[in-house]
């Protein structure tokens, strides 16, 4: 399976975040991580649907757009139609997550389901076979610059075998505390998508950080 490098750009400067982007994309940038949160299921508020339309105007890049709010049905249309490739919802913040899941994938676009550190494998179970991607967050959802939580490898590699069990060629995303010393390990446990936001921002050059973090994540990647 490809690897792919997903850039956040919480970590990024928004006052420049045109050259913020066309930085990690000079560096081989798959995608373009956006967080959303709403200050309500998790204690911080970042960005809105008009940047996630500002920001497909500056890049050919597909934005993988992860929701960490609550009552997200009520918004994925829209980030849809402002440009979202993938969106992700939080399975703790909805009861209804078959029909969220359902909905995303009838707007033409990739579904992911999102997992805190504390939330098992099993709370998923119901969509596993549903969704494009399940994101694995490795620290507390809410900012960046956190530190990787050590037992997420051993999830990422039992989710692996869950999916082939069930058949499924979905891919996992990992999110939070990602950096050139572990990005090879979550390889090796099954993981495809690296979500990194302070480890490319807050380099001195993020377009050799995203090109380094390709690097060592490759070096997981079973022959
Ligand atoms: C955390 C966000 C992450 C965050 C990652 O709530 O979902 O995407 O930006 O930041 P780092 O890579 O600095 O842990
Ligand atoms: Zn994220």
């Amino acid at each position: 399976m490809k690897l792919e490098i997903a850039p956040s750009i919480l970590s990024a400067d928004f006052g420049y975040l045109a050259e913020a982007i066309a930085s990690v994309e000079r560096g081989g940038a798959d995608l373009i991580h956006i967080d959303v949160m709403d200050g309500r299921f998790v204690p911080n508020i970042t960005i809105g649907i008009p940047i996630v339309e500002s920001i497909k105007r500056v890049t050919q890049l597909p934005l993988d757009v992860h929701l960490m709010i609550i009552e997200a049905q009520d918004h994925i249309q829209s980030f849809a139609h402002a440009g979202a490739s993938m969106i992700s919802v939080h399975v703790e913040a909805h009861s209804n997550i078959v029909s969220i899941i359902n909905s995303i994938k009838s707007l033409d676009i990739k579904a992911g389901i999102a997992l805190n550190p504390s939330t098992p494998i099993s709370r998923i179970d119901d969509v596993l076979g549903l969704v494009d991607y399940v994101v694995v967050m490795s620290v507390n959802p809410g900012f960046s610059g956190q530190s990787f939580i050590p037992q997420t490898e051993a999830k990422i590699e039992a989710l692996r075998s869950r999916l082939k069990t069930i058949g499924s060629n979905a891919r996992i995303e990992v999110d939070g505390g990602i950096h050139t010393g572990n990005a090879k390990n979550v390889v090796r446990a099954g993981a495809n998508i690296l979500v990194a936001a302070s480890a490319i921002y807050n380099a001195a050059d993020p377009t050799t950080a995203t090109e380094e973090l390709r690097n060592c994540a490759l070096q997981g990647q079973r022959t």
